[in-house]
């Protein structure tokens, strides 16, 4: 038996909901912890599969996971053992490779296989080595297996040839026990590594420069435990943005980061929709007929390529062409192909997609292939007429929060059942 999630298109959504902590700041959040010489408390928890992956990770270290309510945990590193990573968590997610960066820090070494996650076409992780071996690791890779090691970690300058947001998070966290100072250059801009920053300097570290591309590490002798709140998901944020212009009649998305959404807000502005923009919401009103618009996804502050797979399916709604370009995963258009499924006129070209609108769309068995390709097939399906079955929901269930339940409770009839796999 397999789960399929089924959505009843057509009903106008209404109301207000609350964004979730970060899922891409939690999953670099947890593996840090494991750096501190004391218990590690985080709030703002998203309950995602990918938090459950991690916390088995945690335990096969012996670290003492805690889940003191939904939203909070403790981590308590004290009695960590590092062994090696070959459980089947390691391979479920793509975030598993923070504790290379972890352990090689806490440790200086770590043995572990090669992460999984999403396939969005080709995600190499050259750049996180070269960051390790530049502070003095040897890496062998044998079997499935790396050997990261060190005798010893010492400060350097590393100028990574792309900004790439899991290398720049490694680097800092293999870099804060090392000796002496490191410099990150081109280093990724994400708000999710300002996060990170953040509660390593809580712990006792000294990270400075994180949000510009020049991060600062110098070592220190010690950390210790801390307490920690996770930023807003701004991804989560635009995805119900995004479905709140395609579905809602009024809807008030609350406990975001506006600025952080600078990028979607603007082409939204374009595209003719009816916001109102506060310090912590913003409120989408609906009515206006939207345009196409061009996207060129880019590192923050640009256009976030986790949410041009959401817009795409906005996009069949608005009148005339839209084009998107997606400079970081060129293959990241899989979902395009389910969206043709349900009546979407789109073409598709190298690292491209061109959206002809309004088109109508119809319910149809459709797969969530990752977990950005789930959001868009659930804006779809709230638009389409009849029924959409969304296959593969567990990738939807990596990074969403609740995602049904919230929906639900904004008018949306969605649900799960069980079918013969
Ligand atoms: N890259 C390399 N070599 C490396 C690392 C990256 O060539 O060693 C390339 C990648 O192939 C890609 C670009 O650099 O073309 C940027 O990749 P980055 O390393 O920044 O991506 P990531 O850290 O693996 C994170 C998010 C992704 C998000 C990307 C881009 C997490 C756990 N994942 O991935 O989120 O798409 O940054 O913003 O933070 C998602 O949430 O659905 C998701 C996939």
């Amino acid at each position: 038996m397999k789960e399929v999630i089924k959505i009843e298109g057509g009903h106008e959504l209404n109301g207000e909901v609350t964004i979730s902590g970060s899922k891409n700041a939690t999953v670099a959040l947890i593996p840090s912890a494991i750096l501190a010489q004391g218990p590690v408390t985080i709030v703002g928890v998203p309950t995602i599969s990918d938090v459950d992956s991690l916390s088995e990770i945690l335990e096969s270290l012996n670290v003492e996971v805690t889940k003191v309510a939904d939203d909070h945990i403790i981590i308590d590193p004290t009695y960590i053992k590092n062994v090696t990573l070959d459980s089947n968590a390691v391979t479920k997610l793509r975030a598993s490779y923070y504790f290379m960066g972890a352990l090689l820090g806490r440790f200086g070494e770590v043995k572990m296989k090669m992460p999984g996650g999403c396939y969005l076409g080709p995600r190499p992780i050259d750049l996180h080595l070269k960051g390790f071996e530049a502070l003095g690791a040897s890496i062998k890779y044998e079997h499935g297996l790396y050997t990261i090691k060190a005798d010893e970690l010492v400060g350097n300058k590393i100028y990574l040839d792309i900004s790439s947001v899991g290398a720049t998070i490694n680097i800092m966290m293999a870099a804060v026990y090392a000796k002496g100072r490191t410099i990150i250059e081109n280093a990724a801009k994400e708000p999710e590594i300002i996060d990170v920053a953040t509660l390593l300097n809580k712990m006792g570290a000294k990270v400075r420069g994180a949000g510009t591309d020049e991060i600062t590490i110098d070592g220190v002798d010690k950390l210790m435990g801390c307490f920690h709140e996770i930023i807003p998901d701004r991804i989560e944020a635009g995805t119900f943005i995004i479905l709140a212009c395609a579905a809602a009649k009024e809807m008030r998305i609350k406990n975001i980061i506006p600025q952080h959404l600078d990028s979607l807000l603007f082409k939204l502005k374009e595209m003719g929709v009816d916001m109102e923009v506060d310090i912590d919401s913003v409120t989408i009103r609906n009515g206006r007929k939207l345009k196409a618009v061009n996207i060129k996804t880019q590192p923050y502050p640009g256009f976030a390529t986790d949410l041009q797979q959401p817009l795409t399916s906005l996009l069949t709604q608005c009148v005339g062409k839209s084009a998107i370009r997606d400079t970081i995963y060129p293959e990241r258009f899989k979902h395009c192909i389910e969206l043709q499924r349900m009546g979407a006129d789109i073409e598709l070209g190298l690292g491209r997609s061109f959206i002809n609108g309004p088109t109508k769309l119809y319910g149809d068995v459709v797969t969530a292939t990752d977990l950005r390709c789930g959001a868009s097939l659930v804006v779809a399906g709230l638009i389409a007429e009849g029924i959409t079955e969304i296959h593969e929901v567990s990738h939807i269930d990596r990074g969403y929060e609740d995602l049904d339940g919230k929906l639900k409770k904004l008018g949306a009839k969605i649900w799960r059942e069980k079918i013969d796999a």
